[in-house]
């Protein structure tokens, strides 16, 4: 049983303990950063990414992608997890070539699951304004109206088990992706 709070009068009190639980929250410590000038130093939050295991290097075959939500469970943290059979930027294995991203097109927000062009390596057209996604470039625009590389989801491997850490590039209708709308 937890002990009770200090709250404000109109909303019920919450723990922050709870708080996290319930939402799943990512890890977010307090650091402190010594900056030339100041007297004393400066506390600043930093808000870690989840270290979730996302699947096995043994069971990827070449261009079949294989589905994952990251860094939450919402319906915008969709990802894609391949192997590209060339190797890419931020790749992993042996031959540095599975990668993952988020699927949804960085524009305006277009489902590109399913759009896995195998030829290319590449992630498109997106379906509302045809934008295409390099997946051995982090992601970087081919074509269409796209202007921002669509989120790669950082990996790590440990034995066979593959691990999402981190994200390079905000996902769609995010401030902050590890902070959910949705
Ligand atoms: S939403 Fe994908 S190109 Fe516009």
């Amino acid at each position: 049983m937890e002990r009770d709070h200090a709250c404000g009068r109109l909303n019920p009190c919450i723990s922050r303990r709870t708080l996290l639980k319930g939402s799943g929250a990512a890890l977010v410590s307090t650091i402190f950063l010594s900056i030339p000038g100041l007297k004393q130093a400066v506390a600043a939050q930093v808000a870690r990414y989840p270290r979730k295991k996302i699947g096995t290097l043994s069971s990827l075959q070449v261009n079949q992608p294989q589905f994952f939500n990251y860094p939450d469970d919402t319906p915008s943290a969709v990802s894609m997890l391949v192997k590209l059979g060339v190797p890419a930027g931020g790749g992993i294995g042996p031959e540095q070539d599975v990668v993952a991203f988020n699927t949804l097109c960085p524009h305006m927000g277009g489902p590109l699951m399913g759009m896995y062009q195998k030829e290319d390596q590449a992630l498109g057209p997106c379906p509302f304004h045809q934008s295409t996604f390099d997946l051995t470039k982090h992601g970087m625009v081919i074509s269409g109206h796209a202007t921002e590389s669509l989120p790669q989801v950082l990996l790590e491997l440990d034995g066979d088990d593959i691990y999402a850490v981190g994200m390079i590039g905000l996902i769609f209708g995010r401030y902050d992706n590890l902070v959910s709308q949705a």
